[in-house]
């Protein structure tokens, strides 16, 4: 299913296509091309070049993995992710490793990378869902990651599927309106609260 954003200013088809669906096709998503993702993602800009992400991935192929990730996510989102065909969660390192003072842009540039990752799935026919609903501290106990690393956020990976695989309540999401804030709530000039002039037609 195709749910492309209604801009009010001309944008990327890879911008405008990008949406987040719960309903996933069966189909796997091969090792090349999850390869090709990652390396996006390795791409990313970041604070001082501290690349301060790491991801803890399985297809479902790799069922143990594959379950135990699927077990840190709350019960509503676990509905529908676990029948997308991968599942992750991005990892930050909280400290600068090479002076361990606080990297106060590990979370940015960690969710930085999950949208570079995110466009070169859309440039693949793949679709991204980041999921904050998750627990955190069950990820760390059952993946052993070390201290000093936080656990940010969960996303599952995989081509549309059909909403009507969907249970209603998530069919009726699936298929409602994508909504945004108007640009003049956000983008500012001068002092806080002014929209930026260039917004003016
Ligand atoms: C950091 C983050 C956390 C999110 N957490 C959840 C979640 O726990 N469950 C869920 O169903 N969707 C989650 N979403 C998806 C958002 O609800 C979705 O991105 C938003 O409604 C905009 O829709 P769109 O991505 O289709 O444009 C999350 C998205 C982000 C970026």
């Amino acid at each position: 299913m195709k749910k492309p954003a209604s801009t009010d200013h001309p944008v990327h088809d890879l911008v405008r296509e990008r949406w987040s669906p719960r309903a996933f096709a069966e189909k796997p998503v091969a090792a090349d091309v999850l390869r090709s993702l990652f390396e996006a993602a390795r791409w990313t800009p970041s604070s001082s070049n501290e690349q301060p992400w790491a991801f803890i991935v399985a297809t479902k192929d790799d069922h143990a993995t594959h379950s135990k990730l699927v077990s840190t996510l709350v019960e509503f989102n676990q509905l529908w992710a676990k029948h997308a065909p991968v599942m992750a969660i991005a990892v930050s390192e909280l400290a600068f490793a090479r002076n361990g003072d606080p990297n106060r842009n590990a979370f940015y540039d960690t969710g930085a990378a999950v949208a570079h990752l995110t466009t070169e799935a859309t440039a693949r026919g793949l679709f991204v869902h980041q999921m904050a609903g998750f627990d955190p501290q069950k990820t760390i106990e059952l993946f052993s990651i070390p201290a000093g690393w936080e656990p940010i956020a969960a996303f599952v990976i995989g081509y549309p599927g059909d909403p009507q695989s969907l249970p209603e309540t998530l069919r009726e999401r699936e298929l409602s309106p994508r909504t945004r804030k108007p640009l003049s709530e956000f983008v500012m000039s001068g002092s806080w609260g002014h929209p930026a002039s260039f917004l003016k037609q």
